[in-house]
């Protein structure tokens, strides 16, 4: 079964406004979450991509009763518990009562800013996927651990931590961002990403079953752009991207149509 190419767009808590040949990075507000939106809706997408965007959470109704139906809506983030007194955290049934069909988890913004650990990430992945929420579940290793050759075992106990809790894959889509590459312009080269890709895939395959190493999206997120998606994307296990900055500006419609 040929994997559906996924393109996710992190919009992170800042846009960035795109001048007359200038750019300059704000926070986001309604005005600019219409504005980007509006250019995806005018856009012409390849029907084969699955497009999901990430606004940050208080504009995420705005952004599903702006964005046209077939494209969906990611939280950047969701608790692990159904309800009670947690102040400033959001439920998975708050979401779905939103239409709000996705969360990214794991990235590595909370993961190190906002100090997540593998198992919190793994609880709220359970909590995602158990309420029906799809998950974009990010990994990633750090610049040191990368040049201590401990990317992969940094990866796959990310993700062993998800798969001590979770039994069904079918709502994941793995991201791996190398942090190195996430906002720096240094983008993973096509044999770094695929390396890792195709070694996610050979542990999915190993320790989760063949079959969901066969249809897991594993797509790529590090400083994506649209001079290098194509190149990319022509990788054996590379899925897909998910992309930050770039997310916020045109080049987002050339990232979505980079497997045409
Ligand atoms: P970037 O961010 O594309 O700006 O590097 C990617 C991400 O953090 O998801």
């Amino acid at each position: 079964m040929a994997r559906q190419f996924f393109v996710g767009g992190n919009f992170k808590m800042s846009v960035v406004l795109c001048g007359v040949g200038r750019e300059h990075a704000v926070n986001g507000s309604v005005e600019t979450i219409k504005k980007i939106i509006g250019l995806i809706n005018d856009a012409k997408l390849d029907p084969k991509t699955e497009v999901v965007i990430a606004p940050p959470a208080l504009y995420l109704l705005l952004a599903r009763e702006h964005l046209k139906p077939g494209l969906e809506i990611a939280a950047q983030n969701v608790f692990d518990k159904p309800n009670g007194a947690f102040t400033g955290e959001i439920s998975v049934d708050q979401l779905k009562d939103s239409n709000i069909t996705w969360t990214l988890l794991g990235h590595s913004e909370r993961r190190v800013v906002l100090q997540e650990d593998d198992q919190f990430v793994a609880s709220k992945t359970k909590a995602a996927l158990d309420g029906g929420i799809g998950v974009i579940f990010c990994c990633g290793e750090s610049l040191e651990q990368r040049e201590s050759n401990k990317t992969i075992d940094v990866v796959t106990s990310q993700l062993r931590a998800v798969k001590e809790k979770v039994a069904d894959w079918s709502k994941i889509v793995i991201a791996y961002e190398p942090i190195w590459a996430i906002g720096t312009g240094k983008v993973a080269s096509t044999e770094q990403a695929q390396e890792v890709h195709a070694a996610i895939r050979s542990w999915l395959k190993k320790e989760v079953s063949e079959k969901v190493a066969e249809e897991t999206r594993i797509i790529y997120g590090g400083s994506v752009s649209e001079k290098n998606c194509k190149d990319l994307s022509k990788q054996a296990d590379i899925d897909g991207f998910l992309v930050g900055g770039a997310s916020l500006k045109p080049a987002f419609i050339d990232i979505i149509n980079s497997h045409l």
